[in-house]
């Protein structure tokens, strides 16, 4: 029995205060939701109460989709290396970017230099996809994160990451391991197109020929469960968590997090998923019970 947990879009508070250099393009947008709306609603004792959660789990990996940022102003990201680390080593914690992590160009340094030891393979290669073998199952590292317009929360994977999916995703096939596909966007989604993965179409093409056993993503903030289409009339669940630091009462769902109990072997899995979330009084209790796979 392999325990995996996964949460999403902590958007760390409070926000560092932005060099007047740093509040250009796109950052200035960001900065005034986040005074106006997104500090009300990322909260981090919500995400304190998701963490401890987790951890009286004992999980035996956590994955994090991303948007550990807000506008990827370059004092958010040595915070953000300190949060992975309370989370867990960069063995045992596994993060793909969010749209907020490479909200501007430079960002993606920022990422790589703080958190790449997070966002690798198992020689410590960075690049997507990256793939991490743990026991029998397989973490497939994604990024769908890049510079937009202001106002535009679009993912894009791109030619040569799909190729390279592709590719992975009949090797690991061919080893027997339960392959886990993490991505911050979702491949299906009911938010306006200017928050949507832009080459979602392809990417479903591709797990519709060479399937994958569990995709987790975050970016919409909500629960989700969507099932892609897999080779041979099979199907693969899409499962999106909401914010790990969304304060209770407000329009989206409160803080919380999956688990996912995998065991099984070649063809053979078992995959129960288990939603935990924060309740208005401050406690973090199970919400959903669910077999994905038997
Ligand atoms: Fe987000």
């Amino acid at each position: 029995m392999f325990t995996l947990a996964h949460l999403s879009d902590p958007h760390l508070a409070p926000l560092p205060r932005p060099r007047w250099g740093e509040l250009i393009g796109k950052r200035v947008t960001g900065y005034i939701n986040w005074q106006q709306k997104r500090r009300f609603i990322h909260d981090p004792a919500a995400l304190a109460a998701v963490v401890t959660d987790i951890k009286a789990q004992v999980p035996d990996h956590i994955a994090v989709t991303g948007d550990i940022a807000n506008i990827a102003l370059a004092a958010e990201f040595p915070p953000g290396r300190d949060w992975l680390e309370s989370l867990g080593s960069a063995r045992d914690v596994t993060l793909v970017p969010g749209n907020h992590d490479i909200y501007v160009r430079e960002a993606a340094v920022f990422a790589a230099r703080q958190w790449g030891a997070y966002m690798c393979d198992d020689e410590g290669v960075g690049g997507f996809p990256f793939v991490r073998r743990r026991g029998n199952i397989a973490l497939i590292g994604l990024s769908s994160g890049v510079p937009t317009a202001p106002f535009l929360a679009t993912g894009w994977l791109g030619t040569k990451q799909l190729t390279e999916l592709a590719a992975t995703l009949n090797e690991l096939k061919g080893e027997g391991l339960f392959r886990v596909i993490l991505i911050h966007h979702p491949p299906v989604s009911e938010t306006a197109r200017q928050k949507h993965l832009l080459d979602a179409p392809i990417f479903k093409r591709v797990i519709a020929a060479h399937g994958a056993d569990l995709l987790l993503h975050g970016h919409d903030h909500i629960h989700m469960v969507n099932w892609l289409h897999g080779p041979n009339g099979t199907r693969v669940p899409a499962v999106g968590v909401p914010s790990a630091s969304a304060a209770p009462g407000r329009d989206k769902d409160a803080a919380g997090y999956n688990l996912y109990r995998i065991e099984g072997t070649r063809d053979a899995w078992q995959c129960e998923l288990i939603s935990r979330g924060l309740t208005t009084s401050g406690e973090v209790v199970q919400q959903k019970r669910l077999m994905l796979q038997s």
